[in-house]
């Protein structure tokens, strides 16, 4: 079979079947900040890249899509809940978050961890050619690095983490910590999203393995490895040139018009997840109805809520509590005519995203920690008048780079109200001021920017 020398690997391939078989046209872009920011790097390169297809219990070939080549690695149904949903989602995701939902901790799904992390590993090693450079992709796949350096030392291994990592003081519950710090450290750039990220990493390492650590170089046998912070960002030129177009511009102004054109648009796009503040916004949103500093029919909060990891616990409680809440502030507030959250259960095409950015007079970006959130960048790549108003979680690494938002603090209620009122008041002038600078930053640090660094980084050891 092909042998590839540059090699992307990350738990989820960035397409999701919809139907039927291997078919290409039966498959659209999944969902989530990593694939919105590597499939533009891998259109440009002729490389591969390996990850699960999104269906248990089914083995595939490889095959092409969107001028990408995909290599499949299967899951039985039982690791899908194991590996996937138990560990990755219920164990990691919550520790790395801030433990905003509380870790679970089960030998069983740890055994299959290792187990699909192996496999991973295994499918890379029989695809790379000699002295490949191969890029591991975020916390599902943490041990990759180790047992694909065991069984290919010819190959440059990069990481990247996309959520972040946690403090040590929360990070030393985790059972495995130090069999999973020895996984990262078999790459040779183990990249974060925050500079807080990486340091909270050394911290990690200097304290559970035993290695020599000077500033961000770990000195292990015979070779270093490095730990670094790359914020990563969008394909802002793409998005751009779609806010641009006039099809997209039309939408917008239908979504105003279909909304019975109202004063204010207010807009929250996330994955359904507990780590993105939902219930806070709609919290601060309900109050600020029920005080009459908002009124329905001058404002619309159109809440975007993804479907995601349906089938784990926490995701299913978070749906419940936040459909009772949007039921309750629309029982409430609601008109024959006007309705005050238009609450999207669903997952859209890039297009429509951009059409609703275009259509919003203020982004909500309310979450409680996030690596990066991407979704506030990609506002902001639509503002090509400079008006519009982000208001932006300091605990996302967005607000590293995104300076000039209205950042605030979700967990404070109250300021989160004012936050919310000031977005809307704001002059046109300030407005435009804040968006000017931060569009600037963000044309000027794209995806492409992103992995180029990243790379250029990895090559230079
Ligand atoms: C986040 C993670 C990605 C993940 C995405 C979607 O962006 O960093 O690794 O792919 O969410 O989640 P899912 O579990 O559906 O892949």
């Amino acid at each position: 079979s092909k042998k590839f020398d540059f090699i992307v690997v990350s738990n989820r391939l960035p397409v999701d079947r919809i139907e039927g078989s291997g078919d290409t046209d039966r498959w659209r872009r999944s969902p989530g900040g990593l694939v919105t920011a590597l499939a533009p790097v891998m259109g440009k390169s002729e490389g591969a890249w390996v990850g699960w297809h999104g269906a248990p219990d089914e083995e595939l070939k490889a095959f092409t899509h969107d001028g990408m080549r995909l290599i499949p690695v299967a899951l039985s149904a039982e690791e899908v809940e194991l590996y996937y949903e138990g560990f990755a989602n219920a164990t990691l995701w919550p520790l790395y978050h801030d433990v905003i939902a509380p870790p679970e901790f089960h030998r069983t799904w740890w055994e299959s961890y290792r187990t699909v992390n192996q496999r991973f590993a295994d499918s890379v090693a029989t695809s790379a050619a000699p002295g490949a450079t191969v890029w591991v992709q975020d916390y599902q796949l943490q041990l990759v690095p180790k047992y694909l350096r065991e069984a290919r030392p010819d190959l440059r291994i990069g990481f990247f983490n996309h959520i972040p990592f946690p403090p040590l003081e929360i990070y030393a519950q985790l059972p495995w910590r130090r069999t999973i710090l020895e996984g990262l450290l078999g790459a040779d750039l183990i990249g974060f999203q925050r500079p807080n990220d990486a340091s909270n990493f050394l911290r990690c390492v200097r304290r559970y393995v035993d290695v020599t650590v000077k500033q961000n170089e770990i000195q292990l046998d015979g070779r270093s490895a490095r730990a670094e912070a790359f914020p990563i960002s969008i394909d802002t030129g793409q998005i751009s040139a779609l806010a641009a177009t006039p099809e997209v511009q039309q939408r917008a102004k239908q979504i105003r018009a279909d909304l019975g054109n109202p004063k204010t648009v207010l807009l929250g796009v996330d994955r359904l997840d507990y780590t993105k503040g939902i219930r806070h916004r709609l919290k601060a949103f309900g109050e600020l109805l029920e005080e009459g500093r908002l009124n329905v029919g001058d404002v619309t909060l159109i809440q975007v809520a993804s479907p995601s990891r349906e089938r784990v616990e926490s995701y299913r409680t978070l749906r419940e509590e936040v459909e009772g809440t949007v039921g309750r502030v629309n029982g409430t507030f609601d008109t024959i005519e006007h309705t005050a959250i238009r609450y999207l259960h669903h997952s859209y095409p890039l297009n429509e995203m951009v059409a609703l950015y275009l259509a919003a007079d203020v982004m909500l970006v309310t979450a409680l920690r996030d690596g990066m959130n991407l979704v506030a960048k990609e506002y902001v790549a639509t503002r090509a008048n400079n008006d519009g108003a982000l208001v932006l979680s300091e605990f996302t690494g967005a607000a590293d780079q995104l300076r000039q938002a209205l950042l605030v603090n979700p967990h404070d209620i109250d300021g989160l109200k004012d936050c919310i009122m000031a977005a809307i008041t704001i002059s046109p002038a300030e407005s435009a001021r804040r968006m000017r600078l931060m569009r600037r930053q963000i044309l000027d640090h794209d995806v492409e920017r992103w992995s180029q660094e990243f790379l250029q980084q990895l090559r230079n050891r």
